[in-house]
């Protein structure tokens, strides 16, 4: 029996990519999702933890007067549930240098484009105008560089002539909800960390685009 690992979801919206962690907790799994953190009271998520029985916490940004004492807010938090690993699912801030460096090598971040194509916003209509060929997702720790830090994993789907930024937009959705879960149980598992020079994962290091998982 492994020992669990102890994470936190930061979230914002939806949280479907919260239910994909969710649903795969399990006997076989150490991932434990000890809460989950909205900076919006009207975030779907809310209610898709409390249906899981996961401990629910709002933190208004609004409430605060810079971002750095929202950050110190939200480490408090975090740490108080005791995580080992924080995720960001959907969660829609720009973070600190000093939060990013309290949880380096133990933040994981999701990015619905294949970086470091389309950092930031409307990443599908970008890559439909860029004339891409293929797009998709990547799980990433998260370093100071906005949607920059070394890739763990990346799932690639083709472009089709039909493909619309909306309909693009639910075929990336359905493929990070794969690969999340994939690679938070990995850090759970203790097979994933971000080395000195690359992701490691079981030990070998990871090619800059991460593993690769094609559609
Ligand atoms: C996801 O598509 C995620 O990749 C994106 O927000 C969405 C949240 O969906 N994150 C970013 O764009 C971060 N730069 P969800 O709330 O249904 O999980």
């Amino acid at each position: 029996m492994t020992a669990s690992c102890n994470v936190v979801v930061l979230i914002s919206g939806s949280g479907s990519n919260l239910q994909a962690l969710i649903d795969s907790c399990g006997p076989d799994n150490p991932l434990r999702i000890s809460a989950v953190i909205s900076n919006r009271a009207d975030a779907y998520g809310l209610k898709r933890a409390a249906a899981a029985g996961i401990p629910t916490q709002t933190l208004d940004h609004k409430l605060f007067a810079d971002r750095e004492s929202f950050d110190r807010a939200l480490i408090e938090s975090i740490d108080g549930f005791g995580a080992e690993l924080v995720v960001l699912a959907g969660f829609m801030r720009i973070l600190s240098s000093g939060f990013v460096r309290h949880y380096a090598g133990r933040l994981l971040n999701i990015h619905p484009s294949l970086l470091p194509k389309f950092k930031g916003l409307h990443t599908h209509q970008r890559a439909l105008d860029a004339g891409e060929s293929e797009h998709g997702c990547s799980v990433h720790f998260v370093t100071e560089e906005l949607d920059g830090g070394p890739v763990v994993v990346q799932a690639v789907l083709p472009i089709t002539s039909s493909d619309s930024a909306e309909n693009l937009a639910q075929r990336v959705h359905t493929l990070e909800h794969r690969i999340y879960p994939l690679a938070v149980r990995w850090f759970a598992e203790g097979r994933l960390r971000l080395g000195r020079s690359a992701v490691e994962l079981d030990g070998q290091p990871l090619p800059a685009c991460g593993q690769q998982i094609r559609n």
